[in-house]
């Protein structure tokens, strides 16, 4: 099989290193990689997935078997539907069903129209500004102001006052988010546990991966502004069997039927990003993409054949015996960034002790570069992804903040607790079992 992978980061390294060990051994290609990435698969000689005529003629050339899209930009950009039209088997949703993420508004009216429970929301343009304030005003705090548009992460406001409310919206509004601000929706704040269930979709049928808890605030004790994630771990305690059973047929299943009725059926990953509260799943977002870095933890515990798997939804034939078991042991990520991730940073740090770190755990660049002579630097917030495997949480946990003492890079920065409180929910569980 011969496979290219869509995107520069640590989600995309992990991809591209279980599609590597895969049993179907594949040839890899990566646009536009990384160096990590770029030990696996070859450059194609172009930086720009979304340069659509070099990537079809490029597919065609060299009889490219599957592509997998990464991120979710080339997605709502219609990437996936050009490929599709050309006959190029891809792994990735539509224009029109990857609209599950690129616009709030519209989640959350399919959700309403499929009655998939999430929190309770209404939705205001920059026309309606007064309205959106009065709102606010009125309304029970926390709330939860988001930009209808993607925002790299950074659009969400969780608020706990009435100014912060009324900033985050006049900060929206007046093109603080660009085009993504120009409608906000505003939530009700749900209180409770969150995690992550990716769906391998293939149109009509779907199976889960294991499910996975990112650390999406910078500070420990989950404080601190929203970021890309800074950690994760998986399979998550909190998923247990019989709520699995509630999210797949009160959430994953009827998204799949709903995605058909809207005729845009959903091909790819299928994210679904959970609030548990008092003990039943809502939906607080939907990706439709592999999470970073939930990824790196749920690949590094799944057994079988990624590549098949991956492939066969892209055919519309989800194959699950390239399955042979979607979580063995443990695993917990820690993402290493540049000190003022998320917001300004400076990069061109030379990188060392990852060799070390490696014989304990998997290291994934997510922000990298190699300089004119060669060394590794920093380029980016997320710089690397450590992740390890053990027979338990608790050592997972502990293996990878071993392996990640071992890397040094001037302003490094990571959460010191990941995985902490899974560790405590895992407790409560064995004791209330
Ligand atoms: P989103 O991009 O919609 O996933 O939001 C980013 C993060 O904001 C989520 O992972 C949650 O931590 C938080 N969040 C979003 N919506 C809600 C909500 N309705 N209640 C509580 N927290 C939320
Ligand atoms: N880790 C959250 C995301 O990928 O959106």
């Amino acid at each position: 099989m011969r496979i290219v992978v869509i995107g520069s980061g640590g989600r995309e390294h992990a991809l591209v290193r279980a599609l590597a060990e895969s049993p179907s051994k594949p040839t890899l290609w990566a646009i536009p990689g990384n160096p990590g990435i770029f030990e696996l698969a070859q450059p194609t000689g172009f930086d720009n997935p979304l340069d659509t005529d070099s990537l079809v003629t490029f597919c065609r050339d060299n009889e490219i078997d599957l592509v997998v899209v990464g991120p979710e930009a080339p997605l709502a950009a219609g990437v996936a539907d050009r490929l599709r039209l050309e006959e190029i088997p891809v792994f990735g949703p539509s224009q029109a069903a990857a609209r599950l993420e690129s616009s709030k508004w519209y989640a959350k009216r399919f959700m309403e129209r499929y009655g998939i429970p999430t929190a309770r929301w209404e939705s205001f343009t920059a026309d309606e500004a007064d309205e959106a304030r009065e709102y606010v005003t009125t309304h029970e705090l926390p709330l939860v102001v988001k930009a209808d548009g993607l925002a790299a992460g950074k659009g969400v406001v969780v608020a706990s006052t009435r100014d912060e409310a009324l900033a985050a919206l006049d900060r929206m509004f007046s093109g603080g988010y660009g085009d993504a601000g120009k409608r906000v929706v505003i939530e009700d704040f749900l209180c409770g546990e969150e995690a992550s269930v990716f769906a391998i979709c293939d149109g009509m049928q779907y199976t889960l991966l294991a499910p996975a808890q990112d650390h999406k605030r910078l500070y420990d004790g989950d404080r601190g502004p929203n970021t890309g994630g800074m950690g994760a771990y998986a399979p998550a305690p909190i998923v247990t069997a019989s709520l699995l059973e509630q999210i797949e047929q009160r959430i994953v299943a009827p998204t799949l039927q709903g995605m058909v009725s809207e005729n845009a059926p959903f091909v790819g990953c299928l994210y679904v990003g959970l609030m548990i509260a008092d003990g039943k799943p809502y939906v607080v977002e939907y990706n439709v993409r592999f999470g970073d870095p939930e990824t790196q933890s749920v690949l590094e515990v799944f057994r079988g054949d990624f590549a098949r798997l991956l492939y066969s939804a892209a055919r519309g034939r989800l194959d699950r015996s390239a399955i042979v078991k979607v979580a063995d042991g443990w695993s917990c990520t820690v993402v290493l960034a540049s000190k003022g991730y998320p917001g300004k940073y400076e990069t061109g740090f030379p990188i060392s002790g990852i060799e070390k770190a490696q014989q304990l755990a998997r290291v994934y660049h997510a922000g990298t570069a190699r300089d004119a002579a060669g060394t590794l630097i920093t380029a980016g917030g997320r710089v690397l992804d450590v992740t390890s495997h053990a027979p338990t949480l608790a050592d997972a946990i502990e293996r990878c903040y071993r392996a990640v003492q071992c890397i040094r890079f001037e302003n490094v920065y990571y959460r010191t607790d990941i995985g902490a409180r899974a560790l405590r929910t895992q407790h409560l569980l064995e004791e209330n079992q």
